[in-house]
């Protein structure tokens, strides 16, 4: 029998990974965080010193990602050749060298695999920017959430204020405005809703309530 899987695409800061995480938890389902994966390779390609235009070199590097996610008190932990770099990746730079690697056709290759092996049962609640057009194609949910680049510049402000961080509105938006057109722009699995998808606007809504809706939606098709 099939997995079921819940895919959840959009761009960059529209509260993807809040509400993935939130809707796996209220379903005790999985939950695959595949940014995640693209940013571990820019991450670890540059503590190789690869360039990261290299395309087969960054993809020899995501084949042999030696990633483990660790779940301790805190949460899940993210562990690259043993170091802990659950904060690291989440750095804007990485997010901005993750979309450069994540152009690579070779690259999107080697991490197919991994990303398909989350879908276990009772269920897989998949982020990011190709689950529901490239990696699980037959998901039976299909969400592509989306937000005003302006209003996905504020709530990441929001929440690099959080953790305590120093950020400027304008950069944020910059770097959001850049990436989105990298990741809408570029040959291979180009950022686009499935046929199928359900296409979210979010800009008026909470989180509780974009929540809300995926859950029922779920709910509702079983
Ligand atoms: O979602 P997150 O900001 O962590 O993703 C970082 C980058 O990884 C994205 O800008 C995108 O270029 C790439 N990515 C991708 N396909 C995915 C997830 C992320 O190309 N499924």
């Amino acid at each position: 029998t099939e997995t079921p899987v819940i895919t959840l695409d959009g761009p960059g800061g529209a509260g993807k990974g809040t509400v993935s995480m939130l809707l796996a938890g209220r379903l005790g389902w999985h939950f695959l965080d595949s940014g995640a994966l693209y940013r571990l390779t820019a991450l670890a390609a540059s503590n190789h010193g690869i360039e990261l235009s290299q395309d087969s070199a960054v993809a020899v590097i995501a084949e042999h990602l030696d990633v483990r996610f660790d779940q301790d008190v805190n949460g899940t932990q993210i562990m690259l050749e043993d170091e802990r770099v659950t904060e690291n990746i989440r750095e804007e730079q990485v997010g901005i060298n993750a979309s450069i690697v994540a152009a690579h056709h070779r690259v999107r290759d080697a991490l197919l695999k991994r990303q398909r092996a989350f879908a276990e049962l009772p269920g897989l609640v998949a982020d990011g920017r190709d689950m529901g057009t490239v990696v699980f194609t037959k998901a039976p949910l299909k969400i592509f959430m989306t937000a005003t680049a302006d209003e996905r510049a504020q709530r990441r402000v929001r929440q690099l204020q959080a953790k305590g961080d120093v950020v400027e509105f304008e950069r944020v938006l910059t770097d959001i405005v850049e990436r989105d057109e990298r990741d809408q722009n570029r040959a291979i699995a180009p950022l686009r809703p499935a046929d199928d998808a359900i296409v979210l606007d979010t800009t008026n809504m909470t989180i509780v309530e974009v929540v809300d809706y995926i859950e029922n939606e779920a709910r509702t098709r079983n």
